[in-house]
């Protein structure tokens, strides 16, 4: 071939190749179906994407969630992310041949050019919030609630028949009888609407009458899981314009506690429209025919301890969702200090479910988790597999000394005072004494002395006992000095002599 023609033929070539490697954009309007839900219902995506060089944002809908995603390219490989602060892409994919691969949580499906206006989630319109009042107190949850909840290990995965076995062990565990009583379903469990408006469960749930029934029949109580917004967090169906209605299935179904999840409301409202839609569905649950322990989660924001009662909650999450990890759960708790002043009898605060006993810890750790939420009189509700529990997290979930100060009646959430990596927490009982928790944060053991003085008890410490050792210590000269491990906390109840 001589000189010329071989050029033109590369040229023809690489110019073939250029569109495949370099062409292609995502700008455009997408159409895919990512998963079914397991209410049958299609989770369809549409994205509205614009290209500028390697990088791209736009707006990603699904059925139940809107985001503002941005992402870069390489060749035609992307990366999508969903919020600012988001470190690793939560969808991939390749664009190639006019269509978009695409992965999300384990799901590969592809999405087309948009080809018709109607290739969209028609907008929900905002309901008119009610006027404030306050909900009259239900009476509820004098101490914090204790139970289990599905969603730290099984997450949308879950029925009738986990849900049942649930409830047996928490029974032959023991569990029920330390004050776990509460078996909660979380999301997931919902199936669609009838035509009269009325929500039924998803196939996973035949009868929730039938299970609330089984759940009692244990000496347990039956907890759901709901959203003031049109869908849930994992995109079910949520209680939006049907509030009187659904707080009225819950009753009929025989349901305890309602966890109410702001999720899905984000799509209409924003943070600071919160407090009218909880006190809807606080006030609906009140005129259902049931007593139910009403548990708000939207995360802390708007300052809800301040308002939270007022709209008839008997407990309110403080914090984002926790993880099985030391940073996370020591996060979570910090954050819980502020909000000290605002747990009693009947409201609490809630740092979240507990991740003892599902693996990201040490049993060290699981423990100094569990002291830090009973002195500072969170929910107890266990997250863990409960049919496989070592002896040692047996242990620390059961510790009935450790128990009985979580549920001490005059309702205190201790705060800590800091002295380097390590904390004292003190919370007053009802008995005049005080259950007293050291925490060491740092990476070394650390020496601690715990002084009569910094206990705030009108007398000389009388007795004093380590909850986890479960043996007597002793105060000399007004002090007890103790070495704890890295990561590791001590439990104490001294009692005072008048
Ligand atoms: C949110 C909540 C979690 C859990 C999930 C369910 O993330 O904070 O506790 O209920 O929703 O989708």
């Amino acid at each position: 071939m001589k000189r010329s023609a071989l050029a033109i033929t590369m040229c023809l070539t690489f110019a073939t190749f250029l569109p495949a490697a370099w062409g292609q954009s995502v700008t455009g309007k997408w159409v895919g179906q990512w998963r079914v839900l397991d209410n049958g219902e299609k989770d369809r995506m549409f994205l509205d994407l614009h290209q500028d060089k390697n990088q791209f944002t736009g707006t990603m809908k699904t059925i139940g969630h809107v985001w503002q995603v941005h992402g870069t390219l390489t060749a035609a490989n992307f990366d999508v992310f969903f919020n600012p602060h988001d470190a690793k892409p939560r969808m991939t994919g390749v664009v190639s041949a006019g269509k978009l691969h695409l992965s999300r949580e384990g799901t590969d499906f592809d999405a087309v050019p948009s080809t018709s206006p109607a290739d969209d989630y028609p907008g929900y319109d905002r309901m008119p919030l009610p006027a404030q009042h306050d909900v009259p107190a239900n009476g509820l949850a004098k101490t914090p609630p204790m139970g289990w909840n599905s969603w730290n290990l099984f997450q949308s995965h879950i029925d009738d028949k986990t849900v049942r076995q649930a409830a047996d062990v928490m029974v032959s565990s023991g569990m029920r009888d330390a004050g776990y009583v509460y078996v909660n379903i979380d999301d997931a469990w919902q199936g669609v609407r009838d035509s009269n408006g009325n929500l039924a469960a998803n196939s996973k749930f035949p009868d929730m009458k039938a299970l609330a029934d089984y759940i009692h029949s244990k000496g347990l109580k039956f907890g759901i899981y709901s959203t003031p917004g049109p869908r849930t967090c994992a995109e079910y169906p949520g209680s939006y314009g049907h509030e009187e209605q659904d707080a009225k299935t819950f009753a009929a179904w025989g349901i305890d506690y309602l966890k109410y999840d702001w999720c899905g409301a984000r799509m209409i409202y924003s943070n600071t429209e919160e407090r009218p839609l909880y006190q809807l569905m606080g006030a609906a649950l009140q005129r259902a025919d049931h007593p139910i322990v009403y548990s708000l989660c939207q995360y802390g924001a708007d300052k809800v301890e301040t308002w939270g009662a007022q709209v008839g909650g008997n407990l309110w999450r403080t914090t984002g969702d926790i993880r099985d990890e030391w940073a996370s759960m020591i996060s979570n708790i910090e954050k819980q200090v502020p909000t000290a002043p605002y747990a009693g009898p009947g409201h609490w605060n809630d740092p979240d479910m507990l991740e003892i006993g599902n693996g990201g810890m040490t049993d060290n750790e699981y423990r100094t988790h569990m002291t830090l939420w009973a002195i500072t009189a969170a929910p107890l509700l266990a997250g863990n597999d409960l049919s496989k529990m070592t002896p040692s997290i047996k242990s620390i979930l059961l510790n009935p000394d450790v128990i009985k100060v979580d549920q001490d009646s005059l309702g205190k959430q201790a705060i800590p005072v800091k002295n380097g990596s390590v904390e004292t927490w003190v919370k007053p009982l009802a008995d005049g004494g005080v259950a007293v928790a050291v925490v060491n944060l740092g990476a070394d053991e650390a020496k601690a002395t715990v002084k009569d003085t910094d206990l705030g008890m009108p007398g000389k410490v009388k007795s004093a006992r380590d909850l986890w050792a479960h043996s007597d210590v002793t105060f000399h000269d007004g002090a007890y000095a103790v070495n704890i491990p890295s990561h590791g906390a001590i439990m104490l109840r001294v009692a005072a002599s008048n």
